[in-house]
């Protein structure tokens, strides 16, 4: 353990300051430590935040990052780079390190360390959890904190992970140390992450509504207090649910809540197509009636990000591999299939327009990432369609302005900048931002006659339509069966 973290925290802790340790420095763990780093107690910082990660290039290199006053990963949220570097300069209460023995000098510990579900595609009866790996990194913890520390969970659950599978094995951590847990229980607390990548990431830690329990009255009592130290909780009240099964279940639920509703909307897009009806119209007169259908979705490539693709699966998991009850879910295990199948209705449409003869041909690829304005390419619905499209015999071309690299397929080559110089055969609005309208239409003369554009978004509008129809350009519009 590095000697000089070490006299940090004690000297910080003889300023009045609590340690915070944050296990994780991915996309909330990172969030989190900014958060915790700019609260204040009478005007100077409340805490020393120090971010733990894995002992592996990467773990290692994030720590580097935030000891030299960086974001350990990347947003679009100009906040976070400069909370971050004001913490390290100015203040001086981060740090990084990979050395998790630094925890016992923790008040509380924050878990944001993730936890990956494992299917196979087209299915959703055979998923595979490494609870394993979650539960030996609890039992770790718990060899090393002191008695009266709170471990505080935000990583997204199973259903019965926390009383089942966590507090058992932070007892066993700390029955490492001889501490009698009977006697001195450990405090364990989950409280979910709401965080939203895009420009308000940082804010959308504190000021938004925030939901925990405890694992027993001690551990939510504690975990309330932690948490409105640093959650606007004047306009965002807290909720304190009954029990970690039921805030376990709210976080699951909420997420599955969405991705039906996605799905939902993509079957009666198909009717629309196969109708001759437009549903943005439809949509759009639906949503007039507040209060119950103003929240509609629309139609869209497809469902991204890291979230919305497992946790209906979760809740699944939990009920049946950690409770042991049956879990059947009809309607959020669909919603997932079909969301999941999406972006294959562009490569049908892509496929069907040249006969079934993809090889040889090309496709330019607007929009990598999993949501506009986000550099995450985590389960992006463009990855989805580039595999199908590559698998197909296409060169794949892809732009987006956040990634310099795209991790997940690396068969494509990425366009540089906004002007090509290349001929797509296909192009495909893959994300809702009206830039890649722009260069589309920037660079309409590099589109041949024959070639295929589809716009799951609506996105394209009338006017372009029909440059691109003068131009012999097919333009197809999920969701539009009038044009
Ligand atoms: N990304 C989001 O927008 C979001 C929002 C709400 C909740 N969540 C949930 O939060 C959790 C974390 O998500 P994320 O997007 O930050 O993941 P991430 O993959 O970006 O980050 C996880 C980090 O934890 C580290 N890690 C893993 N195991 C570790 C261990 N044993 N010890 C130390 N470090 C370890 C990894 O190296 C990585 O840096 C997940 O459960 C996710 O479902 C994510």
């Amino acid at each position: 353990m590095s000697e000089e973290l070490e006299q940090r925290l004690e000297a910080a802790k003889k300023e009045g300051k609590e340690v915070v340790a944050v296990l994780g420095l991915g996309f909330v763990g990172t969030a989190v430590l900014a958060n915790l780093s700019r609260t204040l107690k009478e005007g100077a910082p409340a805490f020393f935040v120090v971010g733990v990660d894995r002992n592996d290039e990467v773990g290692r290199e994030k720590c580097c990052k935030l000891n030299e006053g960086e974001p350990p990963v990347y947003a679009s949220d100009p906040s976070l780079r400069r909370v971050i570097s004001q913490a390290h300069c100015e203040h001086k209460n981060i740090a990084g390190t990979v050395d998790p023995k630094i925890m016992k000098y923790a008040d509380v510990v924050v878990f944001c360390i993730n936890l990956d579900l494992d299917r196979e595609k087209g299915q959703t009866e055979r998923l595979s959890m490494d609870i394993g790996g979650y539960e030996a990194a609890m039992e770790m913890v718990g060899s090393v904190i002191k008695p009266g520390t709170l471990v505080t969970v935000e990583s997204t659950l199973p259903v019965g992970m926390c009383d089942k599978v966590l507090y058992p094995a932070l007892c066993r951590g700390q029955a490492k140390q001889g501490i009698d847990t009977e006697e001195n229980p450990p405090l364990l607390a989950f409280c979910y992450e709401r965080v939203m990548p895009g420009p308000d990431y940082l804010d959308s830690v504190n000021n938004y509504w925030r939901a925990f329990a405890g694992i027993n009255k001690e551990s939510a009592d504690r975990a309330e207090e932690f948490l409105s130290r640093f959650v606007n909780i004047a306009e965002y009240p807290l909720w304190r649910h009954k029990n970690t099964r039921a805030a376990e279940m709210a976080k699951l639920m909420e997420n599955s809540y969405r991705a039906v509703n996605i799905a939902f909307i993509e079957e009666w897009a198909d009717l629309a197509e196969a109708t001759g009806v437009d549903l943005f119209d439809v949509i759009a007169s639906i949503k007039v009636r507040k209060g119950t259908h103003d929240n509609m979705m629309l139609p869209g490539l497809g469902v991204g990000g890291y979230c919305l693709t497992k946790d209906a699966l979760l809740a699944a998991f939990g009920a049946e591999e950690i409770i042991g009850v049956d879990a059947p879910l009809p309607f959020s295990r669909r919603a997932i299939l079909t969301n999941e199948n999406m972006p294959m209705k562009a490569f049908n449409w892509i496929n069907c327009h040249f006969n079934g003869s993809l090889s040889g041909r090309s496709a330019a690829l607007l929009g990598v990432t999993y949501r506009p304005g986000v550099a995450d390419t985590r389960s992006s619905a463009t990855e989805i369609l580039a595999r199908a499209l590559f698998e197909g015999g296409m060169a794949v071309w892809a732009y987006d302005p956040l990634i310099s690299k795209w991790d997940e397929f690396d068969e494509a080559e990425l366009i540089a900048g906004k002007d090509w110089n290349i001929q797509p055969d296909a192009v495909v609005i893959c994300l809702p931002d009206p830039a890649y309208r722009d260069i589309l239409a920037a660079n309409l003369s590099n589109l041949r006659q024959g070639s295929i554009v589809v716009d799951p978004w609506n996105m394209v509008g009338d006017k372009l339509a029909e440059r691109l129809s003068d131009k012999g350009v097919t333009v197809k519009v999920y969701g539009r069966g009038d044009i």
